[in-house]
């Protein structure tokens, strides 16, 4: 049984999926409302982030997906008590810090990337840190040269070996300007939770900017911490000795605010997203709004709806915030199978992230994917080496199939397209899906989608 099945029952188990396969019966529009939580984008760091305060910190917008849980059993190996006050609350306890076996972490790690985030808070409380080797979804390489460069020019000593990555800081983490090749998250993220108790001042430049960075670095501030953003992407971080514990509510998860606004466009539906914020949201609205979606926003959300009339093709580039999200496109493509015209989308972050589309046609969509990118004239975002790009001709009649999920974003993809579809779909290996959509079986069902859960 490959580890993807594995990890994808793990994953289903620990939030409560009892089982791996979805029988859906398509051809039903998505109708009714639903909540969105915090973002798992920024809780899993905000978890992180508790290690490097001396006293407690309470985590409020907690989303019951599995990404949370890893990120939970990692600080408890680590010593970090944690409980939950209320539903969606984490109560993060980390006086007593201890170093963990390189099993262990490696055993609850798991398919996630989140242990490279531990460098900086367990080589200020512990001086060592160990890595194992990373998972994350399969979009890419997704190497980690600019976190180990970063934590390399902040003195970190970096001990590579077949078992994974072993860290010290024998004199301690010190500022550096620090310039990032590519405005990453994961490195940002790195440097913020590694420079806010180094040793003077580190100046980051190329810095990513996304939403969920700035929520980071609330909390942070929180807990005492002097960052300053400046314009054109440079962070400066003022290193202090101690940090306490925080207090924070999580942005809510835009991410899967988007994934059901296309879900919408794509089976003729009607969805209210509560905690969806227009703020965080104003690329993929304007895009939203150019295939032709329709949505309204109000103060506790957006209802997103299909317009009755045709949709209308559009060309898109994923680029870094305030761009379009790379985690965007693929709930997207699956409405835009059934827009009048071709469209056109460049994935200009991954350079592996169009392989979902296999199934889509599976399901009669036509998606042709270039493999080296499209050159054009009319490209807003620098061209990239890594880059691929989909072109999508539609409408077509989407049918059912059998397809396996590859990723978090692509099998949520591969949902909204059974669930767009005539006839019945089965999608084996759903249980990835729940690393980072909060019960999405019970907001299908109040959706009123027609499925079943198998074993
Ligand atoms: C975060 O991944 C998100 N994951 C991703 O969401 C998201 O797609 C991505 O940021 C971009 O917004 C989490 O926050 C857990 P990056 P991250 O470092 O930090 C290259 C989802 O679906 N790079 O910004 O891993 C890298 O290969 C996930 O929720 C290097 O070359 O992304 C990629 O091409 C998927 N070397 C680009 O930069 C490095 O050391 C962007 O990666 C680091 C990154």
């Amino acid at each position: 049984m490959n580890s993807l099945v594995q990890d994808a029952r793990k994953a289903g188990a620990r939030v409560g999926l009892a089982g791996d396969r979805l029988t859906i019966h398509g051809g039903k529009p998505l109708k009714g409302t639903i909540t969105v939580r915090g973002a798992k984008n920024l809780v899993t760091k905000a978890m992180v982030a508790s290690l490097l305060g001396e006293t407690e910190s309470l985590l409020r917008g907690v989303p019951e997906i599995s990404d949370v849980n890893v990120v939970r059993n990692l600080l408890e190996v680590h010593g970090v008590v944690v409980t939950e006050p209320e539903p969606g609350e984490l109560l993060l306890d980390p006086r007593n810090v201890e170093s963990a076996h390189f099993a262990e972490i490696d055993a609850f790690a798991g398919a996630s990337r989140i242990p490279i985030l531990f460098c900086g808070p367990l080589l200020h409380r512990l001086g060592e840190a160990f890595i194992p080797d990373l998972g994350g979804c399969r979009i890419g390489d997704r190497p980690i040269d600019f976190h180990l460069d970063a934590l390399r020019a902040m003195g970190a000593v970096v001990d590579k070996s077949y078992e994974g990555i072993h860290l010290t800081a024998p004199d301690g983490l010190h500022g550096a300007m620090i310039e990032l090749p590519y405005p990453s998250v994961g490195a940002t993220e790195q440097v913020l939770l590694s420079a806010v108790r180094a040793t003077g001042v580190t100046e980051l430049k190329n810095a990513a900017i996304e939403p969920e960075i700035m929520d980071l670095i609330a909390v942070l501030q929180k807990m005492g911490a002097i960052i300053q953003v400046e314009p054109n992407r440079v962070i400066f971080i003022e290193g202090v000795e101690t940090l306490h514990g925080y207090t924070h509510r999580a942005i809510p998860d835009r991410n899967e605010a988007a994934s059901w606004a296309s879900a919408a466009l794509a089976t003729h539906g009607d969805i209210k997203v509560i905690g969806a914020q227009q703020q965080e949201l104003m690329t993929f609205l304007n895009v939203f709004r150019k295939v032709g979606g329709m949505f309204d926003v109000d103060d506790d959300g957006i209802r997103f709806f299909h317009p009755g009339t045709p949709l209308k093709p559009v060309v898109v580039e994923t680029d870094v915030h305030p761009g379009f999200m790379t985690d965007w496109q693929q709930p997207l493509i699956v409405a835009l199978t059934q827009a009048e015209g071709v469209s056109v989308v460049h994935e200009t972050v991954y350079e592996n992230r169009l392989g979902f589309t296999d199934a889509l046609n599976q399901m009669g969509a036509d998606i042709v994917v270039h493999k080296e990118g499209i050159e054009s004239v009319t490209r807003r975002v620098p061209r990239r080496p890594l880059e691929q790009a989909a072109v999508v001709t539609g409408p077509t009649d989407l049918h059912g199939a059998d397809v396996h999920v590859p990723d978090l974003r692509g099998g949520f993809s591969h949902l909204i397209a059974a669930l767009a579809a005539d006839g019945t779909s089965t999608i084996s290996g759903v249980g990835i899906i729940s690393r980072g959509y909060e019960r999405f079986l019970d907001k299908l069902q109040a959706l009123g989608a027609d499925f079943v859960l198998e074993d």
